[in-house]
């Protein structure tokens, strides 16, 4: 596969789906969907969806009636971030190239807008089985995402991750808050796509394995990129970890050393999928864009 035109591909569908299924902008009350709207389309490089659909591709299941649970993905995490911007958490005021939402709407609708992009996403995750899938795996794989969206994942990665703030932490304390905040959404992504396809537990046990290690090669290099990136290209401000003293990745270890963790969680996530075959190359190609991206 051309793995360029591949990505390309997948986002074009993405978007497209998401324009479909999301409420017009002109309906009433009109700043709750335009909100909702205005997040969702400031760009994003829709990799949890992404990385949903080279899942289901490696294990050659169709994805066409599972794009709305795709879809539902990228919404998840695009309430993440609008609560993760606001005046009470990193109070950041650039999002994917725009003002936050709470900067455009004001907090009390960007919490709204949130809170809506997150129930909604539950109405996107139901919808394949109206259209046929089989509702025990679907049930199965909105546990999953529900988990790792909440309770054993991300909601208390974003609880430690305040909690941590001016306080000195360790490796392994840092490692946890960063495997749930954010590892546990891109581990959802994949791992519910596995449980759609019913594949075995040594194919989710491998599949895990490279989920864990993406996640944790991603937020290494945000937290580096937090140092040493282009706001311009990244479309978020640099240098929100400092000014929210936030222990990170090149605060405990420096960048060289930050920077080869990352890359050993690339190689190691390439190990897992070792007994893939071709149709695994969009996974392996995506984890290893992931140290070298500049947004
Ligand atoms: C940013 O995620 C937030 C983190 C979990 C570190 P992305 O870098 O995937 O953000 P978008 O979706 O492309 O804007
Ligand atoms: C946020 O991590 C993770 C979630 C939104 C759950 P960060 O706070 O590091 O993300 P950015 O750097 O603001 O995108
Ligand atoms: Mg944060
Ligand atoms: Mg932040
Ligand atoms: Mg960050």
């Amino acid at each position: 596969v051309n793995i360029d035109l591949y990505l390309k591909e997948k986002l074009q569908l993405i978007n497209q789906e998401l324009d479909h299924l999301l409420p017009e902008a002109h309906l009433e009350p009109q700043i709750l969907h335009q909100a909702m709207r205005y997040s969702v389309f400031a760009g994003g490089k829709r990799l949890r969806p992404v990385l949903f659909l080279a899942t289901l591709d490696a294990l050659q299941k169709p994805a066409d009636i599972y794009l709305p649970f795709a879809c539902a993905l990228e919404l998840i995490h695009t309430y993440s971030l609008i609560h993760d911007d606001l005046p009470a958490m990193d109070n950041d005021d650039l999002r994917r190239g725009l003002p936050t939402s709470h900067k455009k709407f004001g907090e009390g609708q960007a919490i709204l807008a949130g809170d809506a992009l997150l129930t909604f996403a539950y109405k996107l995750m139901v919808l394949p089985g109206k259209m046929g899938a089989s509702t025990s795996k679907l049930l199965a794989a909105i546990e999953e995402v529900t988990d790792c969206a909440g309770l054993k994942g991300m909601i208390v990665g974003q609880v430690l991750d305040i909690d941590a703030e001016k306080k000195d932490l360790d490796l392994d304390q840092l490692q946890k808050i960063h495997s749930n905040k954010t590892g546990a959404l891109f581990a959802a992504s994949i791992r519910s796509a596995a449980i759609l396809t019913d594949c075995n537990t040594e194919t989710m046990a491998r599949l895990t394995g490279y989920a864990e290690n993406f996640g944790l090669a991603f937020q290494i290099t945000d937290d580096i990129l937090d140092v040493i990136g282009d706001a311009g290209k990244m479309g978020k401000p640099i240098g929100s970890d400092q000014k929210q003293l936030k222990t990170t990745y090149p605060s405990l270890l420096g960048l060289e050393r930050s920077k080869a963790l990352a890359k050993e969680h690339v190689e190691q996530a390439l190990y897992c999928l070792n007994e893939f075959s071709d149709s695994a190359d969009p996974l392996r190609a995506l984890v290893r864009k992931v140290i070298n991206r500049e947004n």
